[in-house]
């Protein structure tokens, strides 16, 4: 059966996506393959992984495409130019807009550092998702992957996973317990539990 093609974008260090990568080189992503990876930052380490893994790597910022619509246009456009059935969001820190997720409705995954619905929604990115954690007190936080929809962080949940935080943790230590416990874990499995689902629909459309 002909795999899920699909497309990672990033904004940052690509950890995730090397997850992702590593993961689909061990056989673990069997019913997907990674055709493409889209920055929307100029220069982010992320693509440097996708080219030593060989993989298609597109930059397309925001200001080059004359703002949000542009470069929602020329995502689609290079999305469908190589056919990707799948998008994961994987350390990609700008929020699409409802019609962009509309027209992908169950095929954009995304993976948030903070057991949703804590520390989530428009301005919780990156280490600020753990600062916000640290500051609050929980004992407990985590990672989620869920799809995307018109709500920031506010799509179905696919996969989430605990993390315990120490009482010596900094954001930065916890960040890197969150990512090693259970975004990397938890991002490949998503992606190959969704990769069967599109594969299992395009089947059963054949039949
Ligand atoms: C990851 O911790 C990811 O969960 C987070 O940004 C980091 C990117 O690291 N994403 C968000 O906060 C999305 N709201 P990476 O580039 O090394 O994968």
């Amino acid at each position: 059966m002909e795999k899920t093609r699909i497309a990672v974008l990033v904004s940052g260090g690509g950890t995730n996506l090397q997850a992702l990568l590593d993961a689909e080189g061990r056989g673990e992503l069997p019913s997907g393959s990674i055709r493409l990876v889209v920055s929307n930052v100029k220069g982010a380490y992320a693509l440097t992984r996708a080219e030593t893994a060989g993989v298609e790597a597109l930059t397309l910022t925001k200001k080059a495409c004359g703002g949000q619509a542009g470069f929602e246009e020329a995502l689609q456009k290079a999305l469908e130019a190589r056919k990707i059935e799948l998008i994961v969001l994987a350390g990609f820190l700008s929020i699409l807009s409802g019609d962009f997720s509309a027209r992908w409705d169950k095929r954009i995954i995304n993976i948030h550092p903070s057991l949703i619905p804590s520390f989530c929604g428009k301005g919780y990115y990156g280490l600020k998702v753990h600062e916000e954690a640290l500051r609050y007190g929980v004992k407990v936080t985590g990672a989620t992957v869920h799809y995307v929809n018109e709500v920031p962080d506010g799509g179905q949940i696919i996969l989430q996973k605990a993390v315990d935080i120490l009482p010596e943790d900094t954001a930065e230590t916890l960040q890197r317990r969150v990512m090693e416990q259970a975004e990397w874990v938890l991002l490949p499995r998503a992606a190959e539990l969704v990769s069967a689902r599109i594969q299992n629909e395009k089947a059963g459309n054949k039949a």
